[in-house]
């Protein structure tokens, strides 16, 4: 039997992937929650402000029971005997595995200071934080966002759309900084202040004031207030490896996986954003939060699972939808790179973008458009990373080249 623990993203691409592929193998996918898996993206944008989009949609439209995948919800993992190979569930039973894949993702980080036992205090992960959130929303007028990246910026996007008056606290000096270089950065956080997003850098909550239990203000270093009836809190998150952890499975910020997915145990496989595996082109351990590189793992990793010998060296690409801004990254980090060209504008219809170019190849893209424009820089640029082909920073630069036509062209002459 294969278990696969965690119904997200990562894990639910797995169960797919090895209820395809697997000859003969009980799969079980067993998740936390008591919903059948669902897209977590949503959660931050329409969930929040369309009525008709309250609840998202699932993960696997065909149905992953009706696949013939024993899923068992509500079902918590509260141990693993690795010796014996069996999982102890919240409820005391237990489940007997061959071979096991950790998909448990990542939580919240929490910010303990003082006041953050009060009500109107927000995170946002699952599904019942964003039911708890909506109304929250609805009836708020002041809301404060403290952390300007990827799920503070997307929620104070549909804030400002529900007409809130919105501030982001962002402790760094620039906005996204885990995922966007500078250059960016800047462009996004002017989209926020043209909407009438309040955009504060280098600048952090010490505390939140109330009364009656209920939050009123946001105290900065400085002892200035920011009056707020809502604040939602996206200071980044950790992997979920304490299960891996007190069974005895080497974790360093993350279960540490080879490029096959496997664990320091033989029979125990981790993807998504609780892994931080060895990424074949890079050389070295990433630990990637992103949606669509999760569930790319989850396949991997089921493929491993069932001997495939293909080590992991996709490139990772990631959007986010923060109102009608549409940013888009692909590759790894823009740090080393000789050269970053700027193509276009934040006007143009492709928007505006930036190559990070190194030894004559490209290493990563990234950009923002109003409305989906950008893709049609970052997708193609993914392809010229994943195939290591040389580029011209100059050409690159050009808007007048389509870069879709020269991965088609380039690739071609392989
Ligand atoms: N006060 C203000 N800002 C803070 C503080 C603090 N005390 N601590 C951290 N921050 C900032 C960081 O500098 C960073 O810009 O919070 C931001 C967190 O951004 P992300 O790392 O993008 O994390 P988050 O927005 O919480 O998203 C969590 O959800 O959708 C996924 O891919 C996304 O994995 C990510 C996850």
């Amino acid at each position: 039997m294969i278990a696969i623990v965690g119904a997200g993203a990562a894990g639910v691409a797995a169960a797919v992937a090895l209820q395809e592929q697997s000859v003969g193998d009980e799969v079980c996918l067993l998740g936390a929650e008591g919903v059948v898996p669902y897209e977590r993206p949503v959660l931050s944008k329409a969930s929040l402000t369309d009525p008709l989009a309250a609840d998202p949609p699932p993960l696997d439209p065909a149905g992953l029971t009706e696949r013939g995948i024993r899923l068992e919800l509500d079902s918590e993992v509260v141990s693993i005997d690795a010796g014996a190979h069996t999982l102890v569930l919240a409820e005391g039973r237990e489940i007997a595995y061959d071979r096991l894949l950790l998909a448990t993702g990542a939580e919240p980080r929490r910010l303990e200071v003082p006041g953050s036992q009060l009500t109107g205090l927000f995170y946002l992960r699952d599904l019942a934080d964003a039911r708890r959130l909506r109304p929250a929303l609805h009836a708020s007028g002041r809301v404060v966002i403290v952390g300007g990246g990827v799920i503070g910026l997307e929620v104070a996007a549909s804030a400002r759309r529900l007409g809130c008056d919105v501030t982001v606290v962002e402790a760094g000096p620039r906005l996204m900084g885990r995922v966007v270089p500078a250059e960016l950065a800047d462009a996004i956080a002017a989209l926020h202040r043209t909407r009438g997003v309040t955009v504060r850098t280098s600048c952090r909550p010490v505390a939140f004031e109330g009364d009656d239990e209920r939050v009123r203000g946001v105290v900065l270093a400085d002892g200035e207030v920011l009056p707020a009836d809502t604040v939602v809190i996206g200071i980044g998150v950790v992997p979920r490896s304490e299960l891996a952890a007190a069974a005895g499975i080497a974790t360093d910020d993350g279960i540490l996986v080879d490029e096959h997915f496997r664990t320091s145990d033989d029979s125990i496989f981790a993807a998504g954003d609780v892994a931080r595996v060895h990424h074949a082109g890079e050389r070295r351990h990433v630990r990637i939060e992103q949606w669509e590189p999760a569930q790319e793992q989850g396949r991997c990793a089921a493929m491993s699972m069932l001997g495939a010998a293909e080590p992991y060296r996709a490139v990772p690409w990631m959007w986010s939808d923060q109102g009608e801004a549409h940013i888009q990254m692909a590759g790894f980090d823009f740090d080393d790179a000789d050269v970053v060209v700027r193509r276009g504008s934040v006007d143009d219809p492709e928007g505006l973008s930036f190559l990070a170019v190194r030894d004559g190849r490209l290493v990563a893209a990234c950009g923002v458009s109003v409305g989906t424009g950008v893709a049609r820089a970052v997708r193609p640029a993914q392809r010229l990373i994943a195939r290591e082909i040389r580029v011209d920073p100059e050409e690159l630069g050009d808007p007048r080249v389509d870069l879709r036509r020269l991965v088609r062209q380039r690739a071609g002459r392989l």
